[in-house]
């Protein structure tokens, strides 16, 4: 018989530990040309803002050694656009729908997750608070305490519970993570993107259109092992997703003992857009190979207690 799967984020129980990670298998049912979405932990959809919103210059996405640059800028439809149109494929599928917000401004977390509230299919909201905060000199919220806490808060229009999708880019992530969850965060989502940059040499200009990007695939593993190790310690009750590089079971086993209660898969996806279905694959094939009967004993377990 095959290991028990079913995991915990918080109040949100899942099948299995995998997901999609935000912004990698776009706004609706893309994805489920490849395989079953209901087969998957959870589907989380890219980040939604209020209204519409366009994104950033071309080129959008860099290949660079063991990962990849992007500056999409959070392009979508905002929120009541994307519950009419792209919510109820995914409802209709059967997959369990995480829906990320993002803001330039506390305001508009309050009202896309106003936007949210009642959607049928929605288990939890992800606040990414990696983004630019207009308020202060467009520093990322991520990048301040005071400022997560404030944009967490605001989500709770939602009547959903809250994931804090947070950044690397901090000089103590702990400090940024204690603030998500005294706002009333049940989970933190661990990590977005590192900033990073590549120039064109032959051009002389930078390759992404934006300048600048966020760095992911697996050179953002280790830092995301780290990420989630160091919350777990602090908060060995809160829920935890790891994301960062996840391309085969064994680093999303790497992630669960680490102390994540799930996982997600992003820039593996856009290699192969059957890598979600091929990590939980593994996820399971790695449990039976070491006689692991739940999925949830992973867990945390490479910490000492
Ligand atoms: C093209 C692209 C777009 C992304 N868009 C979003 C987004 O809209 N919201 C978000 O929270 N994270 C976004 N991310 C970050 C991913 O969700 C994830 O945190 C990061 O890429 C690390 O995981 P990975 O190494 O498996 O890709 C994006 C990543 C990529 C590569």
């Amino acid at each position: 018989m095959g290991a028990d799967l079913t995991t915990g984020v918080g109040s949100v129980s899942l099948p299995n530990p995998v997901m999609t990670a935000s912004g990698t298998a776009g706004h609706g049912a893309e994805l489920g040309a490849y395989g079953a979405l209901s087969d998957l932990g959870a589907v989380v959809v890219k980040s939604l803002s209020p209204g519409p919103w366009e994104g950033n210059a071309a080129p959008r996405v860099h290949e660079v050694a063991a990962g990849m640059l992007n500056s999409v800028g959070l392009q979508g439809p905002g929120v009541p656009t994307w519950v009419a149109v792209e919510l109820p494929a995914l409802v209709a599928l059967g997959a369990r729908v995480v829906a990320s917000i993002w803001g330039r401004r506390v305001e508009d977390f309050a009202e896309a997750a106003k936007g949210l509230a009642g959607a049928p299919g929605v288990v939890a909201v992800e606040v990414n608070v990696s983004c630019p905060n207009v308020e202060d000199r467009s520093r990322m919220f991520a990048h301040s305490p005071s400022a997560t806490a404030e944009a967490v808060e605001a989500a709770a229009a939602a009547g959903l519970p809250r994931w804090a999708k947070l950044s690397p880019n901090v000089a103590d992530l702990c400090e940024v993570a204690g603030a998500a969850l005294g706002a009333g965060a049940e989970a933190l989502t661990l990590v977005n993107t590192l900033l990073g940059m590549s120039v064109d040499v032959e051009r002389r200009r930078p390759a992404l259109g934006a300048g600048g990007g966020g760095l992911s695939g697996p050179a953002l593993h280790p830092v995301a092992v780290r990420a989630v190790w160091e919350c777990r310690e602090a908060f060995p009750d809160a829920g935890i997703v790891g994301v960062g590089g996840v391309s085969n079971g064994t680093d999303a086993v790497e992630l669960l003992l680490a102390g994540a209660d799930a996982v997600q898969v992003g820039t593996a996806t856009f290699r192969d857009p059957k890598a979600p279905w091929k990590v939980l694959a593994g996820v399971e094939r790695w449990c039976r190979h070491h006689r692991v009967g739940r999925v949830a004993d992973l867990v945390g377990a490479a910490h000492v207690r």
